[in-house]
């Protein structure tokens, strides 16, 4: 409904236009202290920005103006007064140039414990590639800090988010609900060690749309506990795809539940989608999956189940996965296999896969037919399936 101020009663108008709900409160991190030239350290400038949007108990903005800012680990925790806090990231914020500073902590943004929290905007360069090298060489070095991690929070928007060179994960969803994460981009080298681009467990409820991922690891990865998720027009590589796992690395592990994928494109990648655990004991399981309208582009592995993961054959030789896998969709799955097995299904002995649905997918090798291969995968074909249905 449209409405118009005449000049007499201007103010009056004007209030009247504006929401009845409450106020929205602006806190610029340059006045609590933050300097946008990229060399004094800012992060209890944005703490302290933090602290106070957190207690206001109006809807609140964080502004990050344009510039650089050199920031530490830091923790941004709930439970928050606040109605809604948005983070409006204009600038970049980067991590100390000494790997060992964000090394020792386990995440460099750690958001615990929050609601109704968005972060629109931002680039953040973890600096990653001297971690990256130190392990290279094998001396001692950390493990290295995840760039952005939700943990025990709901209702979570990242939007149009860059993050650069994570030191491991870029972004982590622990135990969420309601999360969309929408237009980010994650770049790291394709050899980067550990660097996935999005996490996600114990979680539901949450989405991944429009995101460009080129990574060292896998772009999305799937944990035990996630359930609903839906991941749409996601662009991977280099990187080593979708992966649902690895699960049933522990005996009680929570299920993961009603996962789609749809309109991905797959480049260069190691895998293309993939569900992967464990051979060890579990209950833990896999039902309801739809991966739909996929393009891979030169994949290795396009469509891959590996129940028999088991590296360097410790702690789990001659075991058979515990993990039960059912119902999985692969429907409009097009493109070219890097490698001339283009669908792998290897399931566990004890535990078959059942009702895998492969129908209209078309993969090529090198321009000839490519080949299929299944072991313990139970269910049907439908439309055209080249290579040649296995199943
Ligand atoms: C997708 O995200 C990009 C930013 O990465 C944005 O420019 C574009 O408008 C988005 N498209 C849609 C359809 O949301
Ligand atoms: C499956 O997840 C989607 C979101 O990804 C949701 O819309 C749908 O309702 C879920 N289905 C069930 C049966 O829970």
């Amino acid at each position: 409904m449209a409405k118009f101020c005449t000049s007499i009663s201007i103010i009056l108008c004007m209030l009247s236009l504006s929401s009845p709900a409450t106020a929205t409160t602006t806190y610029n991190v340059l006045s609590f202290g933050a300097k946008p030239n990229g060399l004094k350290d800012s992060t209890q400038a944005f703490l302290n920005a933090w602290s106070a949007a957190c207690s206001s108990s109006d809807s609140t903005v964080i502004v990050v103006p344009k510039g650089r800012y050199l920031l530490s680990s830091m923790s941004f925790k709930g439970d928050c007064k606040s109605l809604h806090i948005t983070f409006q990231i204009d600038g970049t914020l980067v991590a100390p140039a000494d790997y060992r500073i964000l090394g020792q902590f386990e995440n460099w943004f750690s958001f615990e414990g929050v609601s109704r929290v968005s972060i629109v905007g931002g680039a953040l360069d973890a600096k990653g590639p001297a971690l990256w090298a130190c392990k290279a060489s094998g001396k001692g070095c950390p493990s290295g800090a995840t760039t952005l991690s939700f943990t025990d929070s709901s209702d979570i928007r990242i939007d149009g988010l860059m993050s650069l060179n994570s030191q491991m994960f870029h972004i982590v969803i622990n135990r969420c609900q309601n999360v969309h994460i929408q237009g980010v981009k994650i770049i790291a080298n394709g050899n980067s060690p550990n660097t996935d681009g999005i996490h996600v467990q114990l979680s539901r409820n949450v989405a991944i749309v429009n995101t460009s991922i080129r990574t060292g690891d896998d772009c999305v990865s799937i944990g035990p506990g996630t359930k609903n998720l839906w991941i749409e027009r996601i662009v991977c590589g280099p990187g080593h795809g979708i992966s649902i796992g690895s699960l049933a690395k522990d005996l009680e592990e929570d299920g993961v539940q009603n996962v789609t994928v749809t309109k991905a494109i797959f480049i260069g990648t190691q895998n293309g989608l993939r569900i992967k655990s464990w051979a060890r004991p579990s209950k833990g399981f896999v039902q309801g999956v739809q991966f739909i309208d996929a393009i891979m582009q030169n994949v290795q592995n396009p469509i891959i189940i590996d129940q028999n993961y088991c590296p360097h054959n410790i702690n789990c030789p001659g075991q058979t996965s515990g993990l039960k896998i059912s119902d999985v969709i692969y429907k409009n799955i097009r493109g070219t296999s890097a490698t001339s097995v283009a669908i792998k299904l290897d399931c566990s002995a004890t535990n078959p896969c059942s009702g895998i649905r492969l129908e209209d997918v078309k993969l090529t090798y090198k321009k000839q037919e490519a080949q299929s291969s299944c072991v313990n995968a139970k269910g049907k074909a439908f439309g055209i399936v080249q290579p040649n249905n296995c199943l």
